[in-house]
């Protein structure tokens, strides 16, 4: 460059070129283009002897100034020592620009070995007790359920007596209540201890026919490997002229049979009590229990799973349905049990620990719904 620079210095004082001049000028741009480290430094080659100010440039600008003879030859030469240096610059400039390019695919190479890095909608896991929700739902909305909710503090109006408690009923102290303090007027609220109230919401809000079930959270004071003081439930409840023991137990084999995804499962109605309803059962379905593992549709083993019956007269009177019209049966039944038995999960306690490494082993991921046509827990 500084070499190139001086010689067209010395072109620049009009004196007439002669090939030494020329060849030197010459010599100097093509070293500093071979010596041009990277693309820029190229260019600042370039604009030193072809950009308008260039060394060459201005040699060519001394053409007019310069007799026709010596024009001629004089014009010749520069020319093609452009021409020669215009080509050198090309070529170099190929050069970097590839070298470049390598340096750059070598800087930024990819490990195609290394593993993906999870998306966060791939990572995520849904908690067993939410995907056995989104299961029975999808499973009863099939059979023409909908879904109703209730809160989790509850009145002991609709928690217990419009359930056919009476006051002072021993079967209140079975349930083992969180009760609050009373309030102003002496009310004592409490956390529901079943689903059953959201039965006596759904038929104090709705003419019947009712066909309807309540998934929800239910409180005990109670914990240990199969007992925690938050557990989950789902009720359900049907309310027609002439609803029966046999839809109640066809609706029970026939979900059995599509949440723990078998062809078949034996079922045993026990006789049972509850306030709220007459007659009662309890329900265990046929299993085989070996070596920690749990096979439903086959043994000779038994296990409960639900409490069932006929809603009793009084509840129906209780919650404005008139027991000489209409009657109806209703169950209950614990979610955490089924989501254990169905995924194999020995204790109950993890569940509600929020421990990342439990939920990323038994978690579902989050992209895949439960439905009865593309398989519940596929
Ligand atoms: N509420 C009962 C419980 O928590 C379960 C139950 C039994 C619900 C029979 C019902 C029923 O609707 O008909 O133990």
């Amino acid at each position: 460059m500084a070499q190139a620079r001086r010689s067209a210095g010395s072109d620049l004082t009009g004196a007439p070129h002669d090939m030494t001049d020329l060849d030197t000028l010459k010599s100097s741009t093509l070293a500093a283009i071979a010596q041009a480290g990277d693309e820029a430094a190229l260019e600042a080659v370039r604009v030193g002897a072809l950009g308008k100010k260039g060394t060459i440039s201005a040699l060519l600008a001394t053409l007019g100034k310069m007799s026709p003879d010596e024009r001629k030859s004089a014009g010749a030469a520069i020319n093609a020592l452009k021409d020669e240096v215009g080509e050198a610059l090309a070529g170099r400039r190929a050069v970097l620009k590839e070298a470049a390019l390598n340096e750059r695919l070598k800087a930024e190479t990819v490990d195609v070995t290394l593993p993906l890095r999870e998306a966060p909608a791939e990572a995520g896991r849904i908690h067993p007790i939410s995907q056995v929700m989104d299961e029975l739902t999808a499973i009863f909305a099939d059979m023409g359920f909908s879904i109703a909710e209730g809160p989790d503090v509850e009145t002991d109006d609709y928690n217990f007596t419009r359930l056919n408690f009476p006051l002072g009923h021993p079967a209140r102290e079975m349930h083992d209540t969180f009760f609050f303090h009373p309030d102003e007027n002496g009310e004592r609220k409490l956390l529901r201890t079943h689903t059953s109230p959201v039965q006596v919401r759904t038929m104090l809000a709705k003419q019947p026919p009712i066909r309807v079930i309540c998934p929800g959270r239910t409180y005990r004071n109670d914990s240990d490997q199969t007992h925690t003081p938050m557990f989950h439930q789902v009720e359900g409840l049907v309310i027609d002229k002439g609803a029966t023991l046999g839809n109640l137990k066809w609706i029970l084999e026939e979900f059995c049979k599509a949440f723990f995804e078998v062809k078949h499962v034996k079922m045993r109605f026990r006789p049972s009590f509850f306030p709220f309803t007459e007659p009662s059962a309890e329900v265990d379905i046929q299993c085989r229990r070996s070596g920690g593992e749990i096979r439903f549709g086959e043994g000779e083993d038994w296990l409960e799973i639900l409490g069932c019956g006929m809603v009793h007269p009084n509840v129906l009177r209780l919650c404005g349905v008139d027991p000489d019209v209409y009657q109806g049966f209703a169950w209950g039944m614990g979610i955490d049990r089924i989501a254990m038995l169905k995924y194999g999960m020995p204790d109950l306690r993890p569940f509600f620990e929020a421990d990342v490494r439990w939920l990323s082993h038994y978690g579902f991921r989050p992209l895949d719904l439960p439905t009865l046509a593309g398989g519940l827990s596929a």
